[in-house]
């Protein structure tokens, strides 16, 4: 895999691939951006996680992306950057208009088997207000809620909403196992819409929940697992002082499910 990217258009070395101070995207993170798991030499659901952009872009007030030339400049660059490989493609587009998208390794980092659950104030559900459920570029409350998860003993942090429904990861969505079926914390709860969520819902051969649960629900699960675009769904062992040992089934039929499927979409 070649770390390479298109900053408007033009091809540069990952490592020249800057923002100007005076972009409002790095002066103030105002923008939105993608990580897109490209498995085989092909992006996953390129289309949904693109949409995604849109979305949170307006969700921002910002103007509409355009779409096919995104596609266009993220197929050429992982075809031409990534070819048969697994790697990460990034997609940011800031408040000043500027496209950056890149092809690096996929991050290589411990699985999330410790969650420590943590207070995100910052989530709340969507229609409260505009920016709810957008993926922006100020991702500084999730980065600081891993740190203080890790401080805590963790591999990372369970975001928790102020009334105490349990939410997502900084980086990843979460999804447990309880009286048979799998549950998924509702969109409408304002986190990311997961393209990977969406994946594994539509993949599972177990009946879906959503709603809104909290911690003491979550306790009662028999798996909990994580996922997101740029990793393998992982089987969360602990969450506070709560374990989950014992057998991981639906955690080895979904992550077998979904690499099928990863890597069906590069045939
Ligand atoms: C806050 C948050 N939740 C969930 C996810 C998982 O989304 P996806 O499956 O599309 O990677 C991400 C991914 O970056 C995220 O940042």
């Amino acid at each position: 895999v070649e770390s390479v990217a298109l900053l408007d258009g033009k091809r540069v070395p990952l490592a020249e691939a800057a923002l100007a101070i005076t972009d409002d995207g790095a002066a103030r993170g105002d923008g939105a951006f993608e990580s897109v798991g490209v498995w085989g030499g092909a992006p996953f659901r390129l289309d949904d996680h693109l949409r995604r952009l849109a979305a949170s872009l307006a969700a921002l007030r910002l103007p509409a992306p355009d779409l096919d030339l995104l596609t266009a400049e993220a197929t050429r660059l992982v075809d031409d950057a990534a070819p048969g490989a697994d790697a990460m493609l990034r997609v940011y587009v800031t408040a000043a208009g500027t496209r950056l998208l890149y092809v690096a390794p996929q991050p290589d980092r411990p699985a999330p088997v410790a969650l420590i659950p943590q207070p995100a104030p910052w989530i709340r559900p969507l229609g409260t207000y505009g920016p709810a459920g957008a993926k922006s570029m100020s991702y500084a409350a999730n980065m600081a809620a891993t740190r203080a998860a890790r401080a805590d003993g963790g591999d990372d942090a369970l975001l928790v909403a102020l009334e105490g429904w349990v939410l997502e990861g900084p980086t990843f969505t979460v999804l447990w196992v309880a009286d048979g079926r799998l549950h998924a914390p509702a969109l409408d709860l304002g986190i990311v819409d997961s393209v990977s969520r969406r994946a594994l819902l539509e993949l599972t051969d177990l009946e879906v929940a959503e709603g809104r649960w909290i911690l003491d629900d979550l306790a009662r699960a028999s798996e909990v697992v994580v996922c997101s675009a740029v990793r393998a769904v992982v089987a969360v062992r602990r969450v506070g002082e709560h374990s989950f040992g014992g057998a991981t089934l639906v955690r080895d039929r979904l992550s077998a499910a979904l690499d099928a499927a990863r890597r069906g979409a590069a045939r």
